[in-house]
């Protein structure tokens, strides 16, 4: 099958059901062009292209975002198609579609197929530079205190059996600033630094660090960059052309609202000498580093397709029509949330120091419990934060989610601020 034709089977699908009784769901009418100011109408309709059933109200992106209809079925479709006909022959076509989903991340993130390795997750992607980079006794890596553990205890980890060392920059609440962090990296930059590993935008709650300066600063003095962007990747309109991090990660089933274990590992070309590595077997991508680096055996070829559909997807919207529409829904979250009596919000009130996770502490309420009566008696979905540091609920809105979503989210916690639970 050639690529005009691997096109088309992408396309197709049209009006015909190819889903078995019981399994179908309701085909969505078509996305309609995005308005030059898009109004609630416009994002009901984005809304419905997603099969959530209308009463519930997810606000976990951070965590784990619901696919699109399109991704579905094109997830459904490749799987029919390669369980149809498992031969060699028949899913050749599945190797250009994996490269077709690196040229699409390459445009996503503004860089080369070369530099593009399809991982599982950002967890992988961490590991993968943690385990890949030589280090040696004496070699210093810094670590922001909010990393995941998948960057801090990976590092960690590592550094027991290497022998090098790890400093962490604590994170102070509220965000201090992007200079404090600039300054707070400059300082613990010694000679010995050879990585630093930071997040793009914390899960915790919602800091933003400024990743074009801190990459900036590591790049003068000869040091790598790893920047985790699993909270950045398919909700900021990410342009690693202009961050130039050594390494960015991301995962296909948050913010870019793909299929689940996929992910992706960018590596620049000029750190590509300096990785190594860590899985060699068959199967490996077809271009850059690709070639060497992603020989991962076997892979879900139709997920990682259809993972290439949801950035087409997000791409058709306006990456920067959805980082706006998601930092507009954060903060009527965060307007509302003020207005009730106890709240105390964790996420920066500064607009530019934080983007769409919201992390608050619901007074004296157990959050367990109210989450669960959230879940439970309002279908209003979240995280919740346990432990002494930061605790409470976390709320992470995206495009699916409108302005009544936030209404009623806001109402729901006022009312059980003022009834208990
Ligand atoms: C900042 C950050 N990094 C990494 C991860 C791990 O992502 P995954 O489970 O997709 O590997 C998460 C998950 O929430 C995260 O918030």
């Amino acid at each position: 099958m050639n690529r005009r034709e691997f096109a088309r089977l992408l396309a197709i699908g049209g009006a015909a059901p190819f889903l078995a009784p019981g399994t179908a769901w309701p085909r969505p009418a078509d996305l309609p062009p995005t308005p030059s100011s898009p109004d609630e109408k416009f994002w009901m309709s984005v809304r419905d292209q997603f099969v959530m059933p209308k009463e519930l109200t997810m606000l976990n992106a951070a965590n784990l975002c619901p696919s699109s209809g399109p991704v579905l079925e094109t997830m459904y479709r490749m799987t029919k198609d390669m369980d149809q006909d498992p031969s060699f022959d028949n899913r050749a076509k599945l190797g250009d579609g994996r490269e077709n989903t690196r040229k699409l991340l390459a445009q996503f993130l503004r860089v080369t197929p070369e530099e593009i390795v399809i991982t599982r997750n950002t967890s992988e992607s961490n590991n993968l530079v943690s385990n890949g980079v030589d280090l040696k006794a004496g070699d210093e890596v810094i670590i922001t205190a909010d990393n995941h553990p998948c960057n801090n205890t990976a590092w960690k980890q590592k550094a027991k059996r290497y022998g090098f060392t790890v400093k962490e920059i604590p994170t102070p609440n509220p965000h201090p600033g992007a200079e404090h962090y600039i300054d707070a990296f400059t300082r613990a930059i010694t000679p010995n630094t050879k990585v630093i590993g930071f997040t793009h935008l914390t899960s915790t709650v919602g800091d933003v660090f400024p990743a074009k300066e801190i990459c900036r600063l590591a790049r003068e003095r000869g040091i790598l960059t790893l920047v985790d962007g699993a909270q950045s990747f398919g909700l900021f309109d990410v342009d690693l052309s202009d961050i130039q991090p050594d390494f960015y990660s991301g995962s296909a089933h948050k913010w870019p609202c793909g299929p689940k274990e996929n992910g992706v590992l960018f590596i620049n070309k000029n750190a590509q000498s300096k990785i190594w590595a860590t899985i060699y077997s068959a199967y490996p991508g077809g271009v850059g580093i690709s070639k060497t680096f992603e020989g991962f055996g076997q892979r879900d070829e139709p997920a990682m397709i259809a993972f290439g559909e949801a950035l087409t997807f997000q791409t058709k919207i306006g990456r920067a029509v959805i980082e706006k529409r998601s930092r507009d829904l954060t903060t009527a979250l965060i307007e509302g949330l003020k207005r009730v009596d106890g709240v105390k919000i964790w996420t920066s009130l500064e607009a530019s120091r934080r983007a769409a996770v919201l992390s608050f502490q619901p007074g004296s309420l157990d959050v367990r419990k109210l989450s669960a009566a959230l879940y439970q008696k309002e279908k209003i979905g979240c995280a919740t934060r346990g432990g002494q540091d930061r605790a409470g609920l976390r709320f992470s809105p995206h495009f699916y989610n409108t302005m009544a979503d936030v209404d009623r989210t806001v109402a729901a916690v006022k009312k059980y601020m003022a009834t208990g639970v």
